[in-house]
Formats: structure tokens, C-alpha cells, sequence
């Protein structure tokens, strides 16, 4: 039997990245995944790809009402939910001067926003899971290194957003462990996906192209580990830079 054969994850942002890397690692562990994210095309091909043991559910993570509703069918649908991975995320890095004040927002909104009504509308049907034949729930942000640090100016509004869920997930760990539900933070370092190349955020290209990045799957890997502890183990933070990035 796989490690999380007869468990149900729940993936944000689980339509390209490190989303879509989780989500299939998940499913290869036995896991039923719910995959969450607004490109449903995205969605079902990967569905596609994976079989029955995964249901698409299109959604904007902003959207509070929308999640509460998707979480509770995810629950309703795939016999409760075992595992949160909040991995739906937007980085714009530029200099402050010259940014976007939407774009602020929207970093907020979904990155901080997002985090708060999935984990909000999840967290009853993790409590219920951990009082389950697992004995244990999961819930992994996907933070960044900018989560723990700000390693250059341009990060200004993402790492803000990326601190405020760490102390967001920290004090949730904090008051869930004594009822079994785990919650950790993946802390990744570049990673080659959408983000990193559709703007400017791995600060500039000529860096990003001078280190090997990593692929979306190192960090599926790191999510994996986590939720595959024993019970009595609890993977708090993991920081996962590739090996030539320095900051
Ligand atoms: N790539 C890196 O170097 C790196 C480093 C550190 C941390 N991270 C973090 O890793 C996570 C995943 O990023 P990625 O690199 O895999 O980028 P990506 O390929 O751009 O994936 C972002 C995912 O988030 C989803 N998303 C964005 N806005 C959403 C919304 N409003 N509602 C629902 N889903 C939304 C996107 O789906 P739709 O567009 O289909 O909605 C997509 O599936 C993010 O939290 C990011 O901050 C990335």
C-alpha cells in the first residue's frame, strides 16, 4: 500500500509549477488530489493524465465565498480532506517606484489573501481527518526564501507576503499540533515555472541564467517528505535553495 493510500489532498494553484509537480507526486503516493486553480483546461489535462484519483475544481483563491464552497465539496465529494497544500501564488518584483500598486495588491490578495480562506475553509475537515484511521492532517504553504529573508529590494511586497504566512502558519502550528494536524512551510529558492519566467522575479535574467534552477518536482519532493512523517513527526520549515544560489 502507498504511503497516503486512502487520504484526500487539496492543491492550490495545482494548474503549472510546483502545483502541478505536488499534485502529481501526491497522486503517485495514493493520495485522491483536488486540484484547485482558475485555468480548468490546465486542470483537466492534468486530471486527465492522472486518472480517478483526481477531480478538478476551478476556482480563484480570492474569491472567499467560491473556496468555502469548493472546500466544503472537495469534502463532501473525496470523503474529507487529509492534506491542504497552499501553493497558489503571484510575484511581480520591481522597485517600488517603479511598481504597480494593484500589482500589490494582488500579490496580497492571493498569496496572503488566498492562504487565509483555503486554510480557514479547510481546517474543520483537516481536524476531522486527524480523529481518522491516519491519526495525523497536513497543512504545507509553499512560502519562499523570501519568507525568511529579503535578499534584494525588488522582493519589497512578496516577501512581505511571504513573512506574513509564515507567522500566519507558525502560530497555526503552534495551536493544531496538540489535535494532530501538522503545519509546515516549503521555503523554495528559484525554481524554473510561470512565475519565474513570465516576470521578473528571479530579479534579474542574467542571474537566473548563470544558476542552475531548480525543477517544480524538487519541491514536490519536499512536500511529500512532510506529509509522509510518521505521526508523531512534525516537519516544521524546509529550505530548499538550488545548490548554486547564494541569497
Ligand atoms: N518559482 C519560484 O522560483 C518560487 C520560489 C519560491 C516560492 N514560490 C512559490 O511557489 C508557488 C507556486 O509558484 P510557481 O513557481 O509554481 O508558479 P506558477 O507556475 O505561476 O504557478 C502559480 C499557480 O498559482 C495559481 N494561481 C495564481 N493566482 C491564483 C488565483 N487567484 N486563484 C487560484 N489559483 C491561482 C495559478 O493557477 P491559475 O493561473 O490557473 O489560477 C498557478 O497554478 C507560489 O506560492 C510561489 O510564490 C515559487
Amino acid at each position: 500500500m502507498s504511503t497516503l493510500e486512502g487520504t484526500t489532498a487539496v492543491v492550490t494553484g495545482a494548474s503549472s509549477g510546483i502545483g502541478e509537480a505536488t499534485a502529481r507526486a501526491l497522486a503517485g503516493q495514493g493520495a485522491r488530489v483536488a486540484l484547485l486553480a482558475r485555468r480548468r483546461d490546465r486542470l483537466e489535462a492534468l486530471a486527465g493524465e492522472l486518472g480517478e484519483r483526481a477531480a478538478v475544481y476551478e476556482v480563484d483563491v480570492t474569491d472567499d465565498d467560491a473556496v468555502a464552497t469548493v472546500i466544503a465539496g472537495v469534502a463532501r465529494d473525496l470523503g474529507g480532506i487529509d492534506i491542504l497544500v497552499n501553493n497558489a501564488g503571484y510575484g511581480s518584483m520591481n522597485p517600488a517606484a517603479e511598481s504597480d500598486l494593484a500589482e500589490w495588491r494582488r500579490m496580497v490578495e492571493v498569496n496572503v489573501n488566498g492562504v487565509l480562506g483555503t486554510t480557514h475553509a479547510a481546517l474543520e475537515h483537516l481536524a476531522a481527518a486527524a480523529k481518522g484511521p491516519r491519526g495525523v492532517a497536513d497543512v504545507v504553504t509553499i512560502s519562499s526564501v523570501a519568507g525568511r529573508k529579503v535578499a534584494f529590494p525588488g522582493a519589497n511586497v512578496y516577501a512581505a507576503t511571504k513573512h506574513a504566512v509564515g507567522a500566519f502558519s507558525e502560530a497555526l502550528r503552534q495551536e493544531l499540533g496538540a489535535r494532530h494536524v501538522r503545519v509546515g512551510l516549503v521555503e523554495p529558492g528559484l525554481v524554473r515555472s510561470e512565475l519565474t519566467e513570465g516576470n521578473g522575479a528571479a530579479q534579474d535574467a542574467e542571474q537566473s541564467q548563470e544558476l542552475g534552477l531548480m525543477e517544480p518536482e524538487d519541491i514536490a519532493d519536499a512536500v511529500v517528505h512532510m506529509v509522509t512523517r510518521p505521526r508523531r513527526a512534525a516537519v516544521n520549515e524546509m529550505l530548499v535553495r538550488p545548490t548554486e544560489q547564494a541569497r
